[in-house]
């Protein structure tokens, strides 16, 4: 499995306190919790010794508790103490699965592999940064990324926002690819009746899409009149085949919206893909055919083909 050796997004950096965090990330249990120094740790939530769930116990300094018979586990996963037996000294045996884990754009990632990828890097975007979510979604993590890189919805999904059925061609445009193969649109020309939550009037909006990883993606969108522009990133985490969990970060040059009404605006947008989203059906995004396209769906096939030549496998039929 590719999707092993890639960096997956876990959790906002600040949603993670000192209690253990339970989560699922491609169909495996893990833990994630923040040793005495406030550095995350990344386990199997699944105690070596008897099973038990490790999220059930708690930090203590620099290990992590046991909820059943107390054992700890040092963030490298090493057994260190077994009150039941003070004197014995655990063997290499008894320790703890512990992954690498690190922070990026807001978020903690990790990785159950090696991770010979790179996280995503982005570059140049605005200084003012939201993140939002997690939001939970009933179906495979990359039918969320496509919908982020299809224009072809605004008018239906997002009418009277990103859309209106009487604009709802799509532009002549060009994808291209990256020098490591990702997908990309340079530019690509929208008329959206309320392109940010600043607009006031619909108008012209110049869109760059960016494929960054099997299941992440930028997109960047100027107003023609010049108001200030957005990169909205999209994070997803494939919980496993059929669903995941989902981050967006906004970069913004717009430094007068307040916070709440950049994020009503986001959310309103991301309300109305969610149902459609978890309408899809089969849940797995089809990479081998099964599923007809037009003219103005060349960025998702593109996506597509990209998915196949990495070999990911997680979220793909
Ligand atoms: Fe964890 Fe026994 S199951 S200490
Ligand atoms: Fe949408």
């Amino acid at each position: 499995m590719m999707e092993m050796q890639l960096w997956h997004p876990l959790s906002r950096d600040d949603h993670l306190a000192e209690a253990p965090l339970a989560l699922t990330l491609l169909g495996r249990s893990l833990v994630l919790w923040r040793d005495a120094s406030g550095q995350p740790v990344l386990m199997r939530d699944q105690c070596p010794h008897r099973g038990a769930q490790l999220s059930m116990g708690r930090v203590q300094g620099d290990s992590i508790e046991c909820p059943y018979h107390g054992w700890r586990f040092d963030p490298q996963g090493a057994c260190v103490g077994t009150p039941a037996v003070p004197g014995f000294k655990p063997p290499a045996s008894h320790r703890a699965c512990a992954y690498q884990v690190m922070e990026r754009h807001g978020l903690l990632w990790g990785t159950l592999g090696d991770a010979v990828t790179e996280a995503p890097v982005l570059r140049g975007l605005a200084e003012r940064r939201l993140v939002y979510g997690p939001f939970d979604v009933a179906v495979a993590a990359p039918r969320v990324v496509e919908n982020f890189l299809d224009t072809a919805h605004f008018a239906y999904v997002h009418r009277g926002w990103l859309g209106e059925t009487s604009h709802a061609e799509v532009p002549d445009h060009e994808v291209t690819h990256t020098a490591d193969g990702r997908p990309l649109i340079e530019r690509y020309k929208a008329w959206q009746p309320r392109a940010t939550a600043a607009a006031a009037e619909g108008g012209w909006v110049t869109y760059r899409y960016e494929v960054l990883s099997p299941y992440c993606a930028l997109l960047t969108k100027q107003p023609d009149d010049g108001s200030p522009g957005d990169s909205f990133t999209m994070w997803t985490s494939p919980l496993d085949a059929e669903s995941c969990r989902v981050w967006m970060g906004q970069y913004t040059a717009d430094t007068s919206t307040t916070e709440e009404q950049l994020r009503e605006f986001q959310l309103t947008i991301f309300g109305q893909d969610k149902p459609v989203l978890e309408s899809q059906r089969p849940k797995r995004l089809p990479i081998s055919g099964g599923e007809v396209h037009s003219a103005a769906d060349r960025l998702s096939a593109a996506y597509r083909r990209y998915l196949k030549n990495s070999g990911v496998t997680c979220g793909v039929c």
